[in-house]
C-alpha cells in the first residue's frame, strides 16, 4: 500500500493526516453505499501528492501565517476530485486494483462506481462553492472539465499516432490541470498577487506533466505489487504515451502493429521489446526531467522557506519516485 511522499515527512505530514480523517468524516454524509465506496478508497491512502502541493503552496504564499480553514478544505477538495477521476478512470480502464486494494467498480459493480465518482465530484462542488471565492471556484470547476475532456480525448485517440505535442495537451487535461490550478488557487486563497499565483500555476502544470510521464513509464517498467495498481496496460489498450511515441521514431515498423490494434499473435510482445530496446523511455524520463527543472525556475521569485524548498524537493522526488 503507498503511504504519503516520506521526504515530505516533518512539515506537511500531520497536515495530511487531518486532512484524510476530514476527509473520511466528510464522505460520511452520504448514501452508505457511496459512503462504503468513498470509505474505501480513502482509508487505501495515495500518495497524497496533490494535497501536499496545496499546504505547501498555501504555506509558500504566506510564510509568516498559519494555515486557514480555507487552505485546509482546497486540500480535501482537491483530493477528492482526484479521487473521483480515478474512480471513473478505473471504470473506463477496467482496473481491478488501486492503491494496492480492490476498486470500486470491481467490489460494488460499475453502477456503484459510476455513482460513486459522480457523488465525489458533486461533493468537491459544495465544498468548492463554500470557500467563498469565485476566482477559485472558476479554477476548480474548468479542472473538472478538462478531467472530463481528458478522458474523452484519450478515448478517442486510442490506437492513434499522435504527436508528442497532443499527448503533452491531453496530460495537461487529464493530470497536469489539476495540480496547476490548485496550487494557483492556494496562492490566491493566501492573498498572493497575480503574478505570484501564475508562477504556482506554471510550477503546478511542469510539475504535473512530469508525474504523469513518469506515470506512463511505470506501466512499461515498473511491477503491480510496487505501484499498487495493473501495469502495462496503456499500450494494450491503445493509449500510446511518450515512451511508445518515441520509440516509433527508432523503430518506424511499430506502426503497423499499432495500426491493426495488436491483433496478429506476439504483436504485443514484439511492440514492448522494441520500446524497451529504443530510446523511448530514456527520452521519456529526460522530457520529464525538462518539466521538473521548468518547475523549479518557476519557483524562483518566491522567498525562500522551508515549504520552497519541500516544494523544490517535491520535482525532484517526482522523477525518482519508485512508486
Ligand atoms: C494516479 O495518480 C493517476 C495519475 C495521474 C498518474 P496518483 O499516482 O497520484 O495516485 P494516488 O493518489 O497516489 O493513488
Ligand atoms: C490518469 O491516467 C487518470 C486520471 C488523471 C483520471 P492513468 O490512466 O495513467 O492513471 P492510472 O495509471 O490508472 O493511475
Ligand atoms: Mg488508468
Ligand atoms: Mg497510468
Amino acid at each position: 500500500m503507498t503511504s504519503a511522499t516520506p521526504f515530505l515527512t516533518a512539515i506537511v505530514e500531520a497536515d495530511l493526516a487531518l486532512m484524510t480523517e476530514n476527509l473520511k468524516k466528510l464522505v460520511s454524509a452520504g448514501h452508505p453505499i457511496l459512503h462504503a465506496a468513498a470509505d474505501h478508497l480513502f482509508g487505501a491512502g495515495g500518495k497524497r501528492l496533490r494535497p501536499a502541493v496545496v499546504l505547501l503552496a498555501s504555506r509558500a504564499t504566506m510564510p509568516d501565517q498559519n494555515l486557514t480553514a480555507y487552505h485546509r478544505s482546497l486540500a480535501e477538495i482537491t483530493e477528492m476530485i482526484h479521487t473521483a477521476s480515478l474512480v471513473h478512470d478505473d471504470v473506463l480502464d477496467e482496473s481491478e486494483v488501486r492503491r494496492g486494494i480492490a476498486t470500486v467498480h470491481s467490489s460494488f459493480g460499475n453502477r456503484v462506481a459510476v455513482l460513486a465518482g459522480d457523488f465525489l465530484f458533486a461533493q468537491s462542488s459544495w465544498y468548492l462553492a463554500n470557500l467563498n471565492n469565485l476566482e477559485v471556484v472558476k479554477l476548480l470547476s474548468r479542472v473538472i472539465m478538462d478531467l472530463a475532456e481528458g478522458e474523452i480525448l484519450q478515448g478517442l485517440n486510442r490506437f492513434d499516432i499522435i504527436s508528442i505535442d497532443a499527448y503533452l495537451e491531453k496530460t495537461y487535461y487529464k493530470t497536469a490541470s489539476l495540480i496547476a490550478n490548485s496550487a494557483k488557487s492556494a496562492a490566491l486563497l493566501s492573498g498572493a498577487p497575480e503574478p505570484v499565483a501564475q508562477d504556482l500555476y506554471n510550477y503546478g502544470r511542469n510539475l504535473g506533466l512530469a508525474f504523469q510521464i513518469i506515470d506512463d513509464i511505470f506501466d512499461f517498467t515498473a511491477s503491480a505489487e510496487v505501484l499498487g495498481k495493473p501495469v502495462g496496460s496503456d499500450l494494450k489498450s491503445g493509449n500510446l504515451t511518450a515512451p511508445v511515441l518515441f520509440a516509433l521514431e527508432d523503430y518506424p515498423q511499430l506502426e503497423k502493429f499499432i495500426l491493426r490494434e495488436f491483433a496478429q499473435e506476439g504483436d504485443l510482445e514484439q511492440t514492448l521489446s522494441l520500446v524497451k530496446n529504443s530510446r523511448g523511455l530514456q527520452r521519456a524520463r529526460d522530457l520529464a526531467v525538462h518539466f521538473a527543472h521548468t518547475a523549479v525556475e518557476n519557483l524562483a521569485q518566491l522567498p525562500a522557506s522551508v515549504s520552497r524548498q519541500a516544494l523544490i524537493n517535491l520535482t525532484e522526488h517526482v522523477i525518482n519516485r519508485s512508486s
